[in-house]
């Protein structure tokens, strides 16, 4: 090296040194980024790095398109606060913008970005039924999490017809909202290691909306053979079963198209992305069309759930999967008998119209369902049957029947959430439901893990809520760090891996319990598949 060059590295280097004597700064991919220290609920110190854009824009042309890379920045970028959130009707906070502009990334580490040990990841997808939500710090708080030595990632991905409208033929590419994901997934993998994250260790965790996406990511073969995740958690939802997803893509776009300009009629699928790219978001919004998950010819998302895991085309990682004891018990402050008489009137609808049945048969295994649930009465008898039959065929079924096909390949750790506690909220349940329901709904485990605003202050609850926090956030962070929940006992258990012929499960409440055969799954599957024909699609 000659003198003169030697001349101008002293300035750089010096350079770099000082940016890098601030912990809060840290290098990705496309540019510096600042970010700053939050306390954990113990009162450690952790870094916290919000709204880092993982994606251009998805505004103007790159509206109803693939995620892209974002621009770099030469300057330091400022990610310390994160209010940007997808389109939606509402914000739950006051401080929320709701923007299409919101492909954002937050990153929390409870150790130096710049320490040499990596940590596990903790991926998450929120819920929201690909409607609603966000992953802000509001929502999803992580000072409980960021006690237990893992680092957290949550991010944003399009909503509503922004993310869930297509076309057939790609023009309008379906699935945006699982793109996003994916592309969420990719960066995590890319640049986790610059905030001391293991990009060798990331369990992708999503809830509701959020478990239906994980599940899509488990099917088939990992993208380009990258293994971007190595395990999951998924709380309450499968795509095994028939939830958010639509047979034909295109009759939506159509559909958007037209409430956005009534006189439009072309079929051509370019005039159509003309069309919504130069719409109004609102209005975009505002149309009531949502889209949802389609099968794609292929690609990441060309697979069936419930068939891919009948044919073993899934990613065969550690799971832990589970529902709350009555997710559906909302039904309660809305008992409407036009809703649920009808399948008194006809019990055949009891079967989702996406098995494959006769119409004789669909009669006889609805009679046996609607026996099943209401005891030989009706739901108009039995209401809390009408819960319990909603509760399993949105969420507990498909569960079980994933945890049934996938337990034989892949250690898989079944739950289910029944402790009632003042943290998880919906309290006023408890007095309605009638007998023969469980009692946690849908969305309280959330509240024994993320800091959302309500259960910021545990001194505020009972005691044993804080403890039950305390045991979930070790059983969830434990797997984690080495992908089984109880290395050691928690609440005096060793959770075992769940195997198909007694689906056993760990029941989560005041006390903890290995149990088998969880609610009437075992039933509803002898019905079900003395009935059903080929082709498979769901099971639910
Ligand atoms: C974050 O930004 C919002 C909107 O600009 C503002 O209302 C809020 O006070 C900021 N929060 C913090 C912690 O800086
Ligand atoms: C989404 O939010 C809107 C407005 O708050 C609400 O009416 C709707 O039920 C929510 N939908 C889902 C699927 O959560
Ligand atoms: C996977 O590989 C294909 C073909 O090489 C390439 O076009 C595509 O961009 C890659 N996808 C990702 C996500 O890396
Ligand atoms: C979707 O519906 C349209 C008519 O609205 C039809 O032309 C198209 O073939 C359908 N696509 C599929 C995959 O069924
Ligand atoms: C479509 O709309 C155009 C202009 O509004 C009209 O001229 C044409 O006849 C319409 N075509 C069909 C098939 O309705
Ligand atoms: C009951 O449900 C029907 C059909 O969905 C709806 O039209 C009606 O408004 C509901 N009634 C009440 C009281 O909510
Ligand atoms: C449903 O099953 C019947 C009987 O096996 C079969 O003939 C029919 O093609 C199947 N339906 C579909 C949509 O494939
Ligand atoms: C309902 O009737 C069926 C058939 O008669 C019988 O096997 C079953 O035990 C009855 N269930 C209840 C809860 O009475
Ligand atoms: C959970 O524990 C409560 C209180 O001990 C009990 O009343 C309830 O039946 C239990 N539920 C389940 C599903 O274990
Ligand atoms: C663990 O065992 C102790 C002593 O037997 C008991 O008091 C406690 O309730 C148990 N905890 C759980 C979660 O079962
Ligand atoms: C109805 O189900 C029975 C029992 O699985 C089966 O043998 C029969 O072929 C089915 N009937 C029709 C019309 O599909």
């Amino acid at each position: 090296m000659t003198p003169f060059k030697l001349i101008f590295l002293i300035p750089i280097l010096v350079n770099i040194n000082y940016a890098y004597a601030d912990d809060t700064i840290v290098e990705i991919e496309s540019g510096k980024i600042k970010g700053h220290i939050l306390k954990s609920e113990s009162g450690k110190d952790y870094y916290a790095f919000q709204e880092i854009p993982y994606a251009a824009k998805p505004i103007g042309e790159n509206r109803f398109q693939p995620p892209k890379a974002p621009e770099p920045w030469s300057d330091i970028l400022e990610t310390t606060n994160n209010t940007k959130i997808c389109y939606q009707y509402k914000r739950k906070y006051a401080n929320l913008e709701i923007s299409e502009d919101c492909l954002y990334i937050n990153v929390y580490t409870p150790q130096k970005p710049t320490d040499a040990k990596v940590l596990p990841v903790l991926l998450w997808i929120h819920g929201g039924g690909f409607v609603n939500e966000s992953s802000t710090f509001e929502y999803y708080g992580p000072k409980y999490l960021m006690d237990y030595g893992v680092v957290v990632v949550t991010f944003n991905y399009r909503l509503g017809a922004f993310g869930f409208v297509g076309t057939d033929d790609g023009v309008i590419p379906p699935n945006l909202g699982l793109k996003d994901q994916l592309f969420a997934m990719q960066w995590v993998n890319r640049n986790i290691k610059a905030f001391s994250g293991n990009p060798y260790q990331v369990v992708l965790v999503g809830e509701s909306a959020g478990s239906i996406s994980v599940g899509y990511h488990l099917l088939g073969p990992y993208v380009n053979d990258t293994k971007i995740f190595h395990a999951a958690i998924m709380q309450s939802g499968s795509p095994v079963g028939s939830e958010l997803r639509t047979q034909n893509i295109t009759n939506e776009a159509y559909k958007l198209a037209k409430a956005l300009d009534p006189t439009f009629n072309s079929t051509d699928s370019s005039d159509i992305l003309k069309l919504l790219q130069s719409a109004s978001a609102e209005d975009i919004l505002h149309s009531e069309v949502t889209g949802a998950v389609v099968l794609e010819q292929d690609g990441p998302f060309s697979y069936q759930a419930f068939p891919s895991f009948l044919n073993q085309n899934y990613k065969k990682i550690p799971v832990m999967i589970g529902f709350n004891s009555e997710e559906w018990a909302f039904l309660v402050w809305s008992r409407n008998k036009t809703q649920y008489g009808k399948f008194d009137e006809d019990p055949s609808l009891l079967v989702d119209p996406l098995i494959n049945m006769s119409s004789e048969n669909r009669t006889i295994a609805g009679n046996l369902l609607r026996q099943l649930y209401t005891g030989n009465t009706t739901f108009d008898e039995n209401y809390g049957g009408f819960i319990r039959y909603v509760s399993d065929h949105m969420f507990t079924t498909a569960t079980c029947k994933q945890v049934e096909l996938a337990s034989p390949e892949a250690p898989y750790y079944l739950y289910q959430f029944s402790y009632k506690g003042e943290l998880g909220g919906q309290m006023s349940l408890l007095s309605l439901l009638p007998p023969g329901t469980g009692t946690v709904a849908h969305a309280e485990d959330l509240h024994y893990m993320w800091d959302d605003g309500s259960n910021s202050d545990l001194s505020q609850f009972p005691e044993e809520d804080g403890v039950m926090l305390q045991r979930y956030v070790e059983m969830w962070t434990n797997f984690v760090k080495y992908f089984v929940p109880t290395p050691e006992p928690v609440g005096n258990i060793t959770w075992l891996p769940s195997e198909p012929s007694t689906l056993r499960y760990l029941n989560i409440n005041t006390t903890f319990e290995m149990m088998e055969n969880p609610r009437q799954y075992q039933q509803v599957k002898g019905i079900l598949e003395t009935y059903m024909e080929p082709p498979y699609t769901v099971f639910n």
